[in-house]
């Protein structure tokens, strides 16, 4: 018996299933229906039937893989700002190390032939414990930056957090993301700028935008020690890049309006060198408005220079949370909780969710990982509200330690910056769909059929 035809090999039976039909020379002999239950199946077949056609993915599959392909594609400021961390970047390895202390024992003959890898969250049902986090100014990376991963994700029905620093207003990505009951999900990350008038009406924006969570970051209320970029001398916001929700936004331009006409002490304009033309020539793109009249108004330096005064404010503490709690009607989650009485006292706040987060070893260096943060910080909550984790997030089979562990949803950052870089909306999709595959297929291998499932039970501490 011979396959006549490489078509003849894959047929797609109703309902998604596929058909591995082995045709001899009077036609198809016969048709073997492959289970394609489950985005783990789902994934495999499709990677392995277009490889029968010569086509492989379009990014690497595993995480290492995938950073060294996208550290060869970008430049060496872009690759910086996203690979880099803080000081001697020993939090960023902490986040890896701890996921290897731990081990999955992985149980037998359980019927694992359906699958479901579904949780909910604040009352709406995702496909799989799994946002894509918010990652700043995505521009470095790709022209089509947020746009690009806000298709990815309504693609795949995973929400995406908008990033306070996107390079794409959250209008313009929740205009992708479609409207009404048919919305794909999306939160809002937002930074606690010094202008109370501007937290407001970001967060206003965010309602109206269909976001479904406000989560503050609090970890970067400075911006952290960061030696691949200090030694660059780049910071995207100085050149415009990742400042366009405040460019979109109303009371920011204001702001920046009323900067320009107050005038102020001109300060002494160092020599122009090229560098500083290309960094007017961004300012001036971020600006909204004709290019050319940007090159000539003040404007757009303006925005830069009232950003960096703006973005954030080191002074909050725990009494500014009733404020924000009373300006929105969104649940509001704290990222960055990495203490348990931090976690009891946002719970005694009014806060809805925690995300424990190192901001990706970003912010504080020798600081415990999230992953070693999380059981004290579940022990504070006791169930009361859920808890997401991110930081060194690189797989499905993390997805499932860190579920295991107690986390209601893990965020993806890095990895899907990658797939960004290297191709586009369909790196981040490919990057998702990989993700979530894996973590069904280890749902099902350990001899789980749902996520509720899961305990530390199913976890030995190996390290
Ligand atoms: C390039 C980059 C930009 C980021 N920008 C933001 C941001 O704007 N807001 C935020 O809350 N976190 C930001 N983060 C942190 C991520 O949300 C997340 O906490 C982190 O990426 C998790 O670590 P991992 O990517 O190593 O898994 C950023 C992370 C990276 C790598």
């Amino acid at each position: 018996m011979s396959v006549r035809r490489v078509g003849d090999y894959w047929q797609l039976l109703p309902g998604g299933r596929a058909a591995l039909a082995v045709a001899g020379e009077s036609g198809v002999t016969s048709v073997q229906a492959v289970d394609e239950a489950g985005a783990g199946r789902r994934r495999q077949n499709e990677v392995y039937r277009a490889g029968v056609y010569g086509h492989l993915p379009r990014v690497p599959v595993a995480a290492r893989k995938l950073q060294a392909a996208a550290k060869k594609a970008l430049n060496a400021r872009a690759y910086a700002y996203v690979a880099g961390g803080a000081g001697d970047e020993v939090t960023q390895r902490a986040n890896r190390a701890a996921f290897d202390r731990w081990a999955v024992v992985p149980r037998l003959l359980r019927d694992v032939s359906s699958r479901d890898t579904s949780v909910e969250i604040f009352g709406r049902r995702l496909p799989a414990p799994l946002l894509l986090g918010p990652v700043g100014a995505l521009e470095l990376v790709h022209a089509d930056a947020d746009l690009a991963v806000a298709r990815a994700a309504a693609a795949t029905g995973v929400p995406m957090v908008f990033s306070n620093q996107a390079s794409v207003s959250m209008e313009e990505c929740a205009a992708a993301m479609g409207s009404g009951p048919d919305a794909a999900p999306r939160w809002f990350q937002l930074y606690w700028s010094t202008s109370d008038e501007l937290v407001e009406s970001l967060v206003g924006r965010a309602e109206r935008a269909g976001c479904d969570a406000v989560v503050v970051t609090l970890d970067t209320t400075m911006l952290g020690w960061r030696p691949r970029d200090l030694d660059l001398g780049h910071l995207p916001f100085a050149l415009g890049k990742g400042i366009a929700q405040y460019t979109s936004d109303p009371v920011f331009r204001r702001l920046v309006e009323e900067k320009v006409a107050a005038g102020g002490p001109k300060q002494p304009q160092p020599r122009p060198t090229p560098a500083a033309v290309k960094a007017l020539v961004g300012m001036a793109k971020a600006w909204p408005g004709s290019f050319r009249d940007n090159l000539q108004s003040p404007l757009p330096r303006a925005a830069v220079e009232t950003f960096l005064g703006i973005y954030s404010r080191p002074s909050i503490t725990w009494d500014d949370l009733a404020w924000l709690r009373s300006r929105t009607r969104l649940p509001i989650l704290l990222k960055g909780v990495l203490h348990p009485d931090d976690a009891r006292r946002a719970l005694d706040e009014g806060v809805d969710g925690l995300v424990v987060s190192t901001h990706g070893g970003r912010q504080v260096d020798r600081s415990i990982s999230a992953l070693d943060a999380l059981p004290e910080v579940l022990g504070a909550v006791a169930g009361r509200a859920p808890v997401l984790l991110d930081s060194g997030v690189r797989s499905g089979a993390d997805v499932f330690t860190a579920v295991a562990l107690g986390a209601t949803a893990v965020l993806l950052g890095r990895p899907f910056a990658w797939g960004l870089a290297l191709a586009g909306e369909e790196g981040v999709r490919q990057v998702i769909s990989d993700v979530i595959g894996e973590f069904d297929l280890t749902l099902g291998l350990t001899g789980h059929t749902a996520v509720d499932q899961l305990s530390p039970d199913v976890l030995r501490r190996v390290g």
